[in-house]
């Protein structure tokens, strides 16, 4: 199969480049469930714009730059912040609602880190709702072939010609992608002029996390396998409070914005305690309040502390959080009576797939988009709601880079279709399913909120364990998708350990005991 452009995943930074590519040439967009099965259906407090004053560029700039920890790229970040509002109306164009105040303003929220009111949201489904026009609008759009339960194996490029290629040249080029498709089983080849991963995160290598099960980080283990260049991966941001409800998985998420509101954390006794750890109490940067919470559950030896929004009036936190209000009361808490038990769980990628101003990786015709990618925006901890913004500006400067080479580029010819010898379905699943247990209960247990330079070389040596055993099935094995992403979320942990271990600091969301921030190395 060929096609101009080809996107993997289908979330917000995955169809906000197909409608943009649409217009200029042929876009196949695969991804492995369903089109809305993605972080940005979940996506709840809102997303970032300049909108009104008193709000700056000047104090949203500054606002991501202290999150990020003096990690930020300025440009990055000068680009996001300021190309934003325009974005924003490409949103509203293709059918995205927005919560507007009674008078007819966008109405905004604040969440940590935030020295304004800039999240424009719809109620507490943002996500959903962005997920919801866009889908709504690739389904319309002639140019665009939609193909749902089809997972992305591997990325072609000169390997598959049979030629050598480095990580660290800019040698490489990529051609398309392998694709398995889930309900034949059948691997195609697919040619593109431009590749594009947009495939999320992979907050699924921790045993609790905030996302759907599709974010395996299939799309950052298939770029390093391909020789782009990652950084920043020890940078995964543990969201303060996911709703403490043991067994459910992903763990539901209660909101920053519900803090911004004047929601209030408070210690199973009652006792308030981020006053102990940040001037802005409960809507400190995330990194700050994750670690208070964890060092409290800690030295209490809790699994929870609990957030509290019960002085505020009922109608106004039923009417501001109607999806947070429905789920907890489904489970016996009303939150406009009952404090919310909360705990830490991973919640988002800051670094990934190193790319360019443009979204273009180290290797020529692959982008990387949206959580797969990182752009410099985030730095060691990213600022919330600055995410989904991030997904659609970039996937607009990806498009505009790309369509500008469109009528220069050719579909490589030769590429080989996928080679089945030596290898059979796959006997029992059972083993890949226990090894992804095993890989979520050493992140979580070596490499979560709180590091050091042992739980780290620990974490390295089991996963060595596990990368053996697992290189050794795959090479035996047809692929399967399950296999395939405990494979992709092996080379993950590895990366976010590695990049670790060379971090001879604390900063932002990778907190080392062994380089406490007082003495940390420059
Ligand atoms: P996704 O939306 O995750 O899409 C990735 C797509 O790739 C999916 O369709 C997936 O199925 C597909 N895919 C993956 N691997 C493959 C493969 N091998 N083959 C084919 N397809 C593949 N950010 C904000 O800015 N504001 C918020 O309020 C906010 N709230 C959040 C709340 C929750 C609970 C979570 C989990 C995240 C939240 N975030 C928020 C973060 C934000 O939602 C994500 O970072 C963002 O949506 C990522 O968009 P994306 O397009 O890069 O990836
Ligand atoms: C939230 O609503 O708290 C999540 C916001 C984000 O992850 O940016």
């Amino acid at each position: 199969m060929q096609t101009d452009f080809l996107v993997i995943g289908s979330g917000a930074a995955g169809l906000s480049f197909a409608l943009k590519a649409a217009e200029h040439g042929r876009v196949t967009v695969v991804t492995k469930g369903e089109l809305d099965e993605c972080n940005t259906n979940y996506a709840q407090g809102g997303i970032c714009s300049v909108t009104y004053a008193p709000d700056t560029f000047e104090k949203h700039i500054r606002d991501t730059l202290v999150c990020g920890a003096g990690k930020c790229d300025p440009a990055a970040v000068e680009l996001v912040v300021r190309r934003a509002p325009e974005l924003i109306r490409d949103l509203i164009a293709w059918g995205t609602r927005f919560d507007k105040t009674p008078d007819g303003r966008f109405e905004l929220n604040r969440e940590g880190g935030h020295s304004e009111h800039r999240i424009l949201h719809y109620e507490d489904l943002t996500g959903a709702e962005i997920e919801r026009a866009l889908v709504a609008s690739v389904r319309r759009h002639p140019n665009i072939t939609l193909l749902e339960r089809h997972y992305a194996v591997d990325l072609l490029t000169q390997h598959h010609l049979g030629e050598f290629v480095t990580r660290h040249t800019r040698g490489v080029t990529c051609f398309g992608a392998y694709v398995l498709d889930l309900m034949t089983n059948a691997i195609e080849t697919v040619l593109a002029k431009f590749t594009v991963v947009a495939a999320g995160g992979c907050g699924n290598v921790y045993s609790t996390t905030t996302n759907p099960v599709v974010a395996t980080g299939d799309g950052i283990a298939m770029c390093h396998r391909a020789k782009a260049i990652t950084e920043n991966m020890e940078y995964i941001q543990f969201h303060p409070t996911s709703l403490y409800n043991p067994g459910e998985r992903p763990s539901f998420l209660i909101t920053e914005a519900m803090r911004g509101f004047g929601a209030i954390l408070r210690l199973q006794n009652g006792e308030e305690f981020m006053d102990k750890y940040h001037p802005m109490k409960s809507l400190a940067p995330r990194d700050v309040v994750a670690r208070s919470i964890y060092r409290e559950m800690q030295l209490h030896g809790q699994e929870f502390v609990y957030l509290d929004v019960t002085h505020k009036p009922a109608d106004a936190i039923r009417s501001h959080f109607p999806n947070i209000y429905e789920k907890c009361l489904s489970i016996g808490i009303d939150i406009t009576k009952d404090w919310i038990p909360v705990t830490p769980a991973a919640h988002y990628c800051c670094g990934g797939v190193k790319v360019s101003t443009d979204g273009e990786t180290s290797i020529r015709r692959l982008y990387a988009l949206g959580e797969t990618s990182c752009t410099g925006l985030h730095g060691a901890n990213r600022l919330a709601s600055n995410s989904l913004i991030e997904a659609v500006v970039y996937a607009d400067q990806a498009a505009r880079h790309a369509v500008a080479q469109l009528d220069r580029v050719t579909i490589q010819e030769g590429i080989p279709d996928w080679n089945f010898e030596g290898t059979a379905t796959a006997e029992e699943m059972l083993l890949v399913i226990q090894s992804k247990r095993e890989l979520q209960q050493i992140m979580s247990n070596y490499v979560g909120i709180i590091r050091s330079n042992l739980y780290l070389k620990r974490a390295m040596r089991r996963l060595e364990t596990l990368w053996h055993e697992t290189e050794e099935l795959y090479g035996k094995t047809t692929p399967n998708r399950e296999l395939c992403e405990l494979r992709n979320m092996i080379t993950v942990a590895y990366l976010i350990i590695k990049q670790g271990r060379e971090l001879k600091e604390s900063v932002g969301c990778h907190y080392n005991t062994d380089y406490p921030p007082e003495t940390a190395a420059e």
